[in-house]
């Protein structure tokens, strides 16, 4: 048995080809445990959560609480208070970028790097768009890479949050947190997008030091829809919620309500449940088959990549420097080509790419491309993945001369 052989999707194939997936970055595939537990919780359990004394309820419930456990233990925060279930890590980082707008009304700064995802970046010009907060942007460099000093020098007394990534969904980079934390003032929060870093690197957010972490189930075997904002309980107590509703109040009165305690006061509205619960079985599913052992792997997946690529004429690789410390991701550009035709073409062979500017823009205006071609990888590949992909892009190109 492999890896592999855990995920029923890999039984298709496409066009007559096995599937090669090479878009976990994108979204990752779903175990068979994860799948069985959704359906055996709609089967057994389902009901809503926190809102009934009744059976069905009460057992909804404990799924849902043993799930946000399981994610605490996950990451290693201090309390359970302080994972806050979202629909993604869209949504995590839009309601800590506006709950934050909030306690820095009197203005500051906001620092991100040009190597952001729209969702971290967005969120965050928005709310300087409407409030005094300034917005500071850290530049890549040429080749795509940021280098933490150039984000430590952009830091000052009147940065109020610095939102950055942990690991670029572009090429792969992973940002040393622990390093920048430690050369910016005490002041400063921390918000960390943590989407790929999730299921590429060891999260333990005590050690990282930082104040938020957002990521999403669907990037780590779960399921999509839900996701988490991880904030330290003295800043989420001390934080106001965007979104009101039901579930997140103490008391309402016809002019006046308060709040729920943590974690609750972030949860407006009945929550995605079922999801929820398979995010748990990924957990447990990744802890089960021991995923860390897989990060060295990941990482000499995409530097053999790089390599076979660097032997491809005609291609150009993004933020591919071997000093970088970086994982699973990889982008490039078949000179002359459209990315989206060299995706189509390989589709052809039952490989799975992106191509488009991943949601990157900054960063392919920077570089001066429109998008590029993104292989990443996930714990289901291995060395065939990388020779078929290589070997159909060969086809590739002869077919394009
Ligand atoms: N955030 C996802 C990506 O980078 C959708 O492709």
């Amino acid at each position: 048995m492999s890896i592999r052989d855990d995920f029923p999707i890999f039984k298709n194939q496409i066009r007559n080809n096995p599937i090669t997936y090479l878009d976990s970055a994108a979204s990752t595939q779903k175990p068979k445990i994860v799948i069985e537990a959704i359906k055996n919780f709609y089967e057994n359990s389902y009901e809503n959560v926190h809102r009934g004394m009744n059976s069905l309820s009460i057992s909804a419930t404990d799924h849902f609480e043993r799930a946000r456990e399981n994610l605490r233990e996950f990451i290693n925060a201090k309390s359970f208070n302080e994972i806050i279930f979202t629909s993604g890590a869209t949504d995590s980082i839009n309601i800590l970028a506006n709950a934050l707008a909030n306690k820095f009304k009197d203005g500051g700064e906001i620092v991100v790097s040009e190597l952001e995802h729209h969702s971290n970046y967005l969120p965050w010009l928005k709310i300087c768009d409407k409030s005094n907060l300034k917005l500071k942007i850290v530049p890549i460099d040429e080749n795509g890479a940021i280098d933490e000093k150039k984000i430590i020098e952009n830091c000052n007394a009147d940065t109020k949050v610095l939102a950055i990534t942990h690991m670029s969904n572009t090429t792969g980079q992973i940002i040393d947190l622990n390093f920048i934390k430690k050369n910016i003032s005490a002041d400063t929060l921390i918000a960390v997008d943590g989407c790929q870093s999730i299921a590429h690197c060891d999260i333990d957010v005590q050690k990282m030091n930082c104040d938020f972490f957002s990521f999403s189930s669907h990037k780590i075997y779960g399921p999509s829809g839900v996701g988490v904002l991880y904030g330290k309980e003295s800043l989420l107590n001390d934080l106001e919620p965007s979104n009101v509703g039901g579930g997140m109040i103490n008391q309402v009165n016809s002019h006046d309500f308060s709040y729920a305690m943590l974690p609750n006061k972030f949860e407006a509205g009945t929550p995605p449940i079922e999801a929820v619960v398979g995010f748990s079985a990924a957990i447990d599913y990744v802890k089960s088959v021991d995923f860390k052992s897989f990060f060295a792997k990941e990482k000499k997946l995409r530097s053999d990549l790089i390599d076979a690529l660097k032997d491809t004429s005609n291609v150009e690789i993004y933020g591919s420097d071997s000093s970088l410390n970086a994982s699973s991701i990889v982008s490039f550009n078949l000179i002359g080509h459209n990315y989206n035709d060299i995706a189509t073409f390989l589709d052809q062979y039952g490989i799975m790419i992106r191509g488009g500017h991943h949601c990157c823009q900054p960063f392919m205006k920077k570089l001066d491309i429109p998008g590029s071609c993104r292989a990443s990888f996930g714990i289901y590949n291995d060395t065939d993945d990388v020779d078929i992909f290589i070997d159909s892009l060969k086809k590739t190109i002869k077919l394009l001369q």
